[in-house]
This record gives C-alpha cells, structure tokens and sequence, in this order.
C-alpha cells in the first residue's frame, strides 16, 4: 500500500512497525474535526488562489459526502491507513483524483493534528461541564430536601463539630464547582488556531490565517509556528482539570461509602445503585462509588503520563505526541462515565435524620461548651483547659454533657449557670455560627440560593 510518504522510499514499510506507529485504530474519534478543518482550509487556499473555485468546491462537496458518510455509519471510518488524516485524504483522491491531491498544499498533519484535537475539545468539553453542573444539581437537590437536618463534621476523621447535612452536601458543590471553571478554561485554552503553522516554519501560501480562524471559531491564531507544532499544554490542562475532578468525585465517593457504611448509617444507597455480595447474603456494596473512587486513577495517570512525554521534546513536532490522544479519549471518557454514576447515586441517597443528629450530639459540642465560658468573660484558652478537663472526666465515666447537674458544671467552673443545658446543643451550635461560609441556616441558605442561580445560569435543572 502507498501512503502520504511513500514516495521517498524504496521499500514498503514494516507491517508490524507500521502498525506500531499507525494512530488510526483511535483518532478514527476526530474524523468529524478533520473533516471540518479540510473544509475550512479548501476555502482559504481558494481564497489565496492556490485552488481555482470549481476544485475548491469539488472538494467541498466531496468532503461532505464523506463527512455525511461517516457519521451516518460509524463502520465507515475505517481501514488501512496510517491515521484519521490520511483516511480522509485517501477517501477524497479516491474521489477527486488530482484536485483531492491539491488539498494539502501548504499545510502539514503537524499542523492538522493540532487543529482537529483542538477541536475535538472545543466540542466536547461542553458536554463535561453541563454533566459536573449535572452532579453540582443533585447535590444541590440533596441540600435543599434537607432542611435543618444535623450531622457531625469530621477532622482526622475525629467526630469535629455538629453541622447541616445541607453542608455537606454543598461542601462537594463547591470543588465541582471549580472543576467547572478549570473545563472552561482548558476549553478557552484550546481556542486558538494552529493552520498556518505549516510543518514547522510556517506557511508559503497567502493563507488568511484570521479569517480562517473566524470560519473555524477560533477566537485568535497561534503565536508562533515552532511552538504551535509541539505545544499540546491545552490537552494537558484539559487533562489536569479531568483529573482534578476525579479527585473531587474520588473523595464524594468516600465519604458517601463510610457515612452509608453499617458504622455510620447517616445515608442510605438506593438499592438499585448498590451490589450484593456472591457469599454473604446481608451485603450491600457501594461499587459504583469504590469504581469512581478507582478510577481516578486513570484520570491522575493521564495527565502524568501526557507531561512526561512532553517533558524532553525538541522544539517542533515529534512522534512522541501521537500518545496525547489516548490520554484526552480516556480521560474524557473516565470522566463522563463517573460524572452519570455519580449524579444518580447522589440523586439516589436517603437520608437517615435521626442517627444523623444523634451522631452530632455529644462530646463534639465541647467547643460550643468553651464558647459558652467566653461569653462569660473566661479567656478562650483557659476556657479550653476548662472544658478539656472536663471532657477527660466525661470520657473516663462514659458519659456526656447531657448527663452532667448543675452541680457537677458549677464544679468544673463557677461561670456556667443553669442555662448552659439548653446552650449546648447541636441546633444552637450550628445556629451560632455566623459567617457567610459557615454551616449556620441563614449562611446554608444564601449559598444553596446561589447554588441554584448558578444552575441556573450555566442551563441546568435542579
Ligand atoms: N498521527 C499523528 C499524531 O497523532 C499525526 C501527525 C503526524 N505527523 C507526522 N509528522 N508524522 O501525532
């Protein structure tokens, strides 16, 4: 078989080598953009002269037809050839003959690989963000059908102080949140064309590069050619913000698989989102959340694995790039996957109000006791020393604050008076807090609002 390069050697190439370096068994994925790209660039070389109008619009219609082709049968994106490029290219000189042959005039596959990845996310990173909105929704819907319902905190996964389960639930709204940002920006990133780069060094045609970026909806071109051939940092930010939110779903995914686990039981999974076990009847497993969990470190390794390749290249384009691909598909792929588990086990918890706010009662309200003694003019740390104490007593005699008799309070510290028994509870703890960021109602309140604006705003339901 010939290729796009045959003409320089003697013999055929390798088959296994070949294969070894052919890319077509995956970027068969951004035939779409291909075509795209050769669309557009058929126009600027008639818009430089360098196709007359009737070869320029041969190719055109031909590159529809097999555009149409394709999409329409996925079966027909496939063959021999080396990669996507060269598919398309073989497809239309199979048609067009010596005007197919004209098409990649000035430009390189340096170049048209750039452009048609560039592409690919600039269509594709959209549908991760409305899915993170997606998962941002169900949280939000969480939050809002919790009302006033408590649960403990955790620090050093320590029982730490009463909150709202609606904080919870918004605690992980608010890292999708950012991953949501960081997709629009790897997005943003990728917005700029690469067509006029040519192989390295730039191109020889008077090619319009900004108008050409204006037809393809780029919102600027490449600074500079040598850089444009090997600069694939937009993949590795797309990469970075996949696997950042992998971390964010990875740790949703924990703490919904301990606080549904038989030791906390604040939630519940839906049952049709849990497994059974194959030997012991009683289990109900949280796999959908342990694989989220799992598979972040796909999404970690994507991104590792893409820098280091990167990381010792010469200037220009080099083979070695070829591997981005692979990274940008299962990222993507990981990613979508996880964000439609996740959405509908989120969707799908109940919650268990009272075990939750009998789990937020206790000696985790000793900070609340502490603040008591503050109100009453003892300084914070020795008001520390005081309750601490305190809570020393109570730990050896297995008991809590409730137990204790105004007697028994007035003997760890003369300040506290006998309404310190309603002052300590977990509804008046939450209740104390003031702060816009803090888990008292008023605060829930305001962010679930503007969670909800926010849904609103970027289009989805909640
Ligand atoms: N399949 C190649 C890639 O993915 C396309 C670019 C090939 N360019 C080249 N000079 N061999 O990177």
């Amino acid at each position: 078989m010939t290729n796009l390069w045959s003409g320089r050697f003697d013999t055929a190439p390798d088959a296994a080598a070949f294969q070894f370096g052919a890319s077509f068994r995956f970027d068969r994925r951004l035939f779409e953009d291909d075509v795209t790209g050769s669309l557009a660039w058929a126009r600027a070389l008639a818009k430089a002269g360098v196709l007359t109008g009737d070869q320029a619009r041969q190719i055109e219609d031909a590159l529809t037809a097999i555009l149409a082709q394709g999409t329409a049968e996925a079966a027909f994106v496939d063959g021999p050839d080396e990669d996507v490029h060269s598919f398309v290219e073989r497809l239309l000189v199979e048609r067009l003959g010596d005007a197919g042959r004209r098409l990649h005039t000035g430009r390189s596959r340096n170049e048209q690989v750039s452009l048609d990845l560039r592409l690919y996310l600039r269509r594709r990173i959209p549908l991760l963000k409305r899915a993170v909105a997606g998962v941002v929704g169900a949280l939000a819907a969480q939050a809002d059908a919790a009302t006033d319902a408590l649960m403990p905190s955790f620090t050093h996964f320590r029982p730490a102080q009463p909150v709202l389960v609606a904080h919870f639930f918004l605690s992980h709204a608010a890292p999708l949140r950012r991953d949501y940002a960081r997709l629009a920006g790897a997005r943003e990133e990728s917005d700029a064309l690469p067509l006029g780069s040519g192989a390295i060094a730039g191109t020889a045609y008077d090619v319009d590069v900004d108008a050409l970026a204006r037809d393809l909806g780029f919102t600027r071109v490449v600074a500079n050619s040598m850089d444009a051939s090997s600069d694939r940092d937009f993949a590795a930010t797309f990469l970075y913000a996949c696997a950042m939110t992998m971390v964010h779903l990875s740790r949703l995914a924990e703490d919904l698989i301990i606080l549904c686990g038989d030791e906390h039981r604040f939630f519940e999974l839906s049952d049709a989102l849990s497994t059974g076990s194959s030997m012991m009847p009683q289990k109900k497993n949280p796999d959908p959340l342990e694989l989220v969990r799992g598979k972040s470190g796909r999404a970690i390794g994507h991104l590792v694995g893409l820098l280091t390749t990167i990381k010792g290249l010469p200037t220009g384009y080099n083979k070695d790039l070829q591997e981005d691909k692979e990274a940008v598909f299962g990222a993507e792929d990981t990613l979508s996957g996880c964000l439609a588990v996740v959405r509908s086990v989120v969707g799908g918890v109940t919650l268990n109000r009272a075990r939750a706010a009998s789990a937020a009662s206790g000696l985790l309200l000793a900070t609340d006791v502490a603040d008591y003694l503050v109100g009453r003019g003892v300084p914070f740390r020795r008001a520390h020393e005081i309750v601490g104490a305190l809570v020393r007593r109570l730990v050896a005699e297995g008991r809590d604050f409730e137990s204790l008799s105004i007697e028994e309070w007035r003997t760890a510290s003369d300040r506290f008076e006998p309404d310190v028994v309603s002052r300590v509870t977990p509804a008046v703890s939450v209740g104390a807090k003031r702060t816009p960021q803090s888990t008292g109602p008023s605060a829930v309140r305001a962010r679930l609002a503007e969670v909800r604006q926010w849904l609103d705003d970027v289009g989805e339901l909640c």
